[in-house]
C-alpha cells in the first residue's frame, strides 16, 4: 500500500497518489509532478474523516480534482480513516492527492502547495469533533478548530478564494428550548468547548468575509450518520453494540431527541453551498424531523433483528435535550432537500455495517 514521505514530525505526504517514490524529484509517474490548477481543484480538509471522505468521494464522482489534507489523528480508530482514504484512492485515481499533516502547520501546507497550489474552492471539514471529549481537553479543540480554521481562512484570503465552505455544528444552539433552531436565533451561550470553537469559527469566517469579500458558507450539521460513520457517535455505536449483544449506555430517560441527518443529504448540501457562493451565509443542514432516543433504539433493534441491552446512565453535561433544524433557508437558497427519512437511513447504515463486518471476517 502507500509508502509515506516524512516531511516533519507532524506531517507526512502520502505518496501513493502524488508520488510513487520517496523523493518528489524522482517520481516514477510524471503525472505526480504535474502542478494542478488552483481554479479547477478543490481542497477538502478532514478528507480521511467521516463527512469529509463522503464529500471528497462525491466531488471525485463528478470529475473534480480533489486535494485531501488530513492529519489522520487517533481520535478514533485510525484504520477507519485509512479505509476511507483507500475508498478515495479507488474512486479518484489520478484525480485525488492525499496529504497527511496538521492544517495549522504552515511549512507542511507550503509543501502541499508545491504541486497543488491553494485551490480556489475549499471544503473545510477538518476539526476535532465530539462534545464530551472537548470538556476533558479543550486545548486540542481550540488548536484544530479555531487555529486551524483561521489558518485556512488566512490562506484562502491570501491566495484568492471563490468559495469557502466549512463545517459548523448544531451544538452552537446550546440548550435552546425552541421547537425549531433557526439561523437567525442568538447563539451566544454554547454549553461545551466544542460548541464554543464552532461559534468562534463562524465569527472568524464573518470577519474574513468582511475584510476580503470572500464567499463563505458555515454549515451547521445536525447529527450526521450513515455508512463509514464515526464510531464515537450513537448511530454506529448502537448498531455495533446491539448487533453484538453488548450493552448500550442510554443517557437520560430516552425522551431526548435529535435531528439525525443522513450523510448523503449532508453531502448534497455541502456541494450545493460550494457551488452557490452567496457572500457570507450560515445554513442549517439537518433533516427537519427529530427522533426520540427510545424510538431510535427500537429502529436499530428492528433492522439488526436483536434486542438492545440497555445500561441506564444520567444525563451528560454538555448534551442538549433536543435538536431540530429549521431548514427553510437552505431549501430556499440552495435547493437543499433531504431525501432520507431516519428509518431508511438506519436501514442503510445497518446494511453497510453488516457487509463491512462480513468482509472483515473473510
Ligand atoms: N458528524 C456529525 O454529526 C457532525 C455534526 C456537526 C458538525 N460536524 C463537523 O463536521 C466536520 C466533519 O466531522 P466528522 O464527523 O466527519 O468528523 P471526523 O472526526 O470523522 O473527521 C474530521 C477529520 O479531521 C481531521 N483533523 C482534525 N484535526 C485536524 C488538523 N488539525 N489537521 C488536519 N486534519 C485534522 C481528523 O483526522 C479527521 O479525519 C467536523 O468539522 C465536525 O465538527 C460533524
Amino acid at each position: 500500500m502507500a509508502s509515506q514521505l516524512t516531511r516533519s514530525p507532524s506531517s507526512t505526504i502520502d505518496d501513493s497518489d502524488a508520488m510513487s517514490t520517496t523523493s518528489s524529484s524522482s517520481s516514477a509517474n510524471p503525472k505526480d509532478d504535474e502542478v494542478w490548477d488552483s481554479a479547477t481543484s478543490v481542497l477538502v480538509t478532514g478528507g480521511a474523516g467521516f463527512v469529509g471522505s463522503h464529500v471528497a468521494e462525491a466531488l471525485l464522482a463528478r470529475g473534480e480534482r480533489v486535494v485531501v489534507v488530513d492529519e489522520v489523528n487517533d481520535y478514533y480508530d485510525v484504520s477507519r480513516k485509512e479505509a476511507n482514504l483507500d475508498v478515495l484512492r479507488r474512486a479518484g485515481g489520478d484525480n485525488v492527492r492525499i496529504f497527511r499533516g496538521d492544517i495549522c502547520d504552515v511549512a507542511f501546507l507550503e509543501q502541499v502547495f508545491e504541486t497543488c497550489p491553494m485551490p480556489r474552492r475549499v471544503v473545510h471539514m477538518a476539526a476535532r469533533a465530539g462534545v464530551r471529549p472537548s470538556i476533558d481537553d479543550p486545548f486540542v479543540y481550540v488548536h484544530s478548530n479555531v487555529h486551524g480554521t483561521t489558518r485556512l481562512l488566512e490562506l484562502a484570503a491570501k491566495h484568492g478564494s471563490d468559495s469557502f465552505v466549512f463545517a459548523s455544528s448544531s451544538s452552537v444552539y446550546g440548550g435552546s428550548k425552541k421547537a425549531l433552531f433557526s439561523e437567525t436565533d442568538a447563539v451566544d451561550l454554547p454549553v461545551s468547548p466544542y460548541a464554543a470553537t464552532k461559534k468562534a469559527c463562524e465569527l472568524l469566517a464573518y470577519t474574513y468575509h468582511h475584510l476580503y469579500k470572500m464567499n463563505i458558507a458555515g454549515l451547521r450539521f445536525f447529527t450526521v450518520f450513515g455508512p463509514r460513520g464515526r464510531p464515537d457517535m450513537a448511530p454506529l455505536k448502537f448498531v455495533d453494540k446491539i448487533s453484538r449483544g453488548e450493552p448500550i449506555d442510554r443517557f437520560g430517560d430516552g425522551s431526548s431527541s435529535r435531528d439525525y441527518t443522513y450523510v448523503d443529504d449532508v453531502v448534497d448540501g455541502v456541494l450545493k453551498a460550494l457551488d452557490r457562493p452567496l457572500g457570507y451565509q450560515i445554513y442549517n443542514l439537518g433533516n427537519g424531523s427529530p427522533t426520540r432516543l427510545n424510538d431510535f433504539i427500537k429502529l436499530v433493534e428492528k433492522y439488526t433483528g436483536k434486542n438492545a441491552v440497555i445500561r441506564q446512565k444520567p444525563d451528560q453535561p454538555g448534551d442538549v435535550p433536543r435538536t431540530c433544524a429549521d431548514i427553510s433557508k437552505a431549501k430556499t437558497l440552495l435547493d437543499y432537500d433531504p431525501q432520507t427519512p431516519f428509518p431508511e437511513g438506519i436501514r442503510k447504515l445497518v446494511e453497510w455495517y453488516q457487509s463491512a463486518e462480513a468482509a472483515a471476517a473473510k
